[in-house]
Order: C-alpha cells, then sequence, then structure tokens
C-alpha cells in the first residue's frame, strides 16, 4: 500500500500488470459519478475514495463485486434492475404548472426545499441497494436509492406528477416494505439518509389516504 492510494489504484494496478482480463467500472475517479462501487472486505464503499491503507486487515484488501445486483464480469454488475427501479419508482422530473417559467421563484429555506436539498446529491453508487438487507430478501422492493429519488421529487414544487409518484412508491414493493435498518444511510458515501426519505414517504401517503387522494 502507498500513501494516498486508493482501492481503484489497485484495482486498476492489478488489471495493468498482473491480470489484463479484470473486468470493473470506473469513470470520474473523484466521487462524482457513482460507477466504481465494489465489496471492499465485506462492505459496499466507492473504490476511488477509499484508501487501501485504510481497509487493509493484515496484508490484504478483499474485493468483491456489489451484493444483490447481478455480475457480469468479475467487479462489474448489471445495473439494469437498479435503473428499472428508479423508474418504477417515478424517478424521472415531470415539468408541472410553471416549471418552465423564467426565474420560477423557489423558496430556499421551505421544508420542502430542505428535504430536496438532503436528498439530491445521489450519484446512483448503488452502495445502499447492496448493502440492503430488504432487497437481499425480496428482489421486488424499489430499494432506498429509487425512493430517495421519489422523495426528492415529491418535494419539488415544479414537479408536475406528485400522484403518479405516490401511487408508485405505495404499490408492492414499495416504502413500506423498508424496515428501517438504516443499513443504506450507514453506508451512502454521500452521506444521504434514504432511511429518512423513506420515512417522509410514509408520512405523506398517510396524510394522502386520510385526504381520501389515492
Ligand atoms: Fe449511492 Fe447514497 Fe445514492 Fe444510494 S443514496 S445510490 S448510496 S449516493
Ligand atoms: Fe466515479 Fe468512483 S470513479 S465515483
Amino acid at each position: 500500500a502507498q500513501p494516498q492510494q486508493t482501492v481503484l489504484d489497485l484495482v486498476t494496478w492489478i488489471q495493468r500488470r498482473l491480470e489484463p482480463g479484470l473486468s470493473y467500472r470506473f469513470a470520474c475517479r473523484v466521487g462524482m459519478c457513482g460507477s466504481c462501487a465494489m465489496t471492499i472486505n465485506g462492505r459496499p464503499r466507492w473504490a476511488c475514495r477509499t484508501l487501501v491503507r485504510d481497509v487493509m486487515q493484515g496484508r490484504e484488501v478483499r474485493i468483491a463485486p456489489l451484493a444483490n445486483l447481478p455480475v457480469i464480469k468479475d467487479l462489474a454488475c448489471d445495473m439494469t434492475v437498479f435503473f428499472e427501479k428508479w423508474q418504477r419508482a417515478g424517478g424521472r422530473f415531470v415539468p408541472g404548472e410553471g416549471a418552465r417559467d423564467r426565474f420560477a421563484p423557489i423558496q430556499t429555506e421551505s421544508k420542502a426545499r430542505r428535504a430536496v436539498d438532503a436528498a439530491i446529491e445521489c450519484i446512483n453508487c448503488g452502495i445502499c441497494y447492496a448493502a440492503c438487507d430488504v432487497v437481499a430478501d425480496d428482489p421486488d422492493y424499489l430499494g432506498p436509492a429509487a425512493l430517495n429519488r421519489a422523495w426528492s421529487l415529491i418535494n419539488d414544487e415544479k414537479d408536475g406528477a406528485r400522484g403518479p409518484r405516490l401511487a408508485a412508491v405505495a404499490a408492492a414493493g414499495g416504502c413500506a416494505s423498508c424496515h428501517s435498518n438504516q443499513q443504506c444511510s450507514a453506508h451512502c458515501p454521500k452521506g444521504l439518509n434514504p432511511t429518512a426519505a423513506i420515512a417522509g414517504l410514509k408520512r405523506t401517503l398517510l396524510g394522502a389516504l386520510l385526504r381520501g387522494e389515492l
């Protein structure tokens, strides 16, 4: 281990010098794209921001693909199901009335906007999905990242798909499946709290049910 050497550096060194056929994924190398996630000593982490010296156990670092996703080859997982669940959860912004207005004002200190800010920095790394016990038990569960995304959009006052999105997260495999184990929040490299986002979805759904909106 060299000073400042990351696990991504290590994997790249192995591929270039020892095993040219080694498959893995990365892009930005600086913690922005989310593509380098893998299991490092049994825990899902972003390889480009994990220093080898911080995770070495004796002289060993054990590296594996992310859990809860099909493996294409070596360390490269197939993320298709992860992104399909984003779509199922209504993860796409739908412009609502006024969304295209120039300089439409947003109250930056409003409760809703603060909820958006807390959830919006997701880089789609899949680490929370790999860490989630509920996903492991129930492959139909949308998972923390997709629900966190739905929560950020439900609080976005420019979004126009609140009703369909609430219906999507209320359906089977939605937020009611979360057991609040908090593995997602414990592992998210961006410091997000999907458990809190999912709790917000549950509260919002209950309110919508009581008002007869669902
Ligand atoms: Fe990664 Fe965090 Fe987004 Fe999950 S919520 S995909 S751990 S950045
Ligand atoms: Fe982009 Fe690690 S390579 S987050």
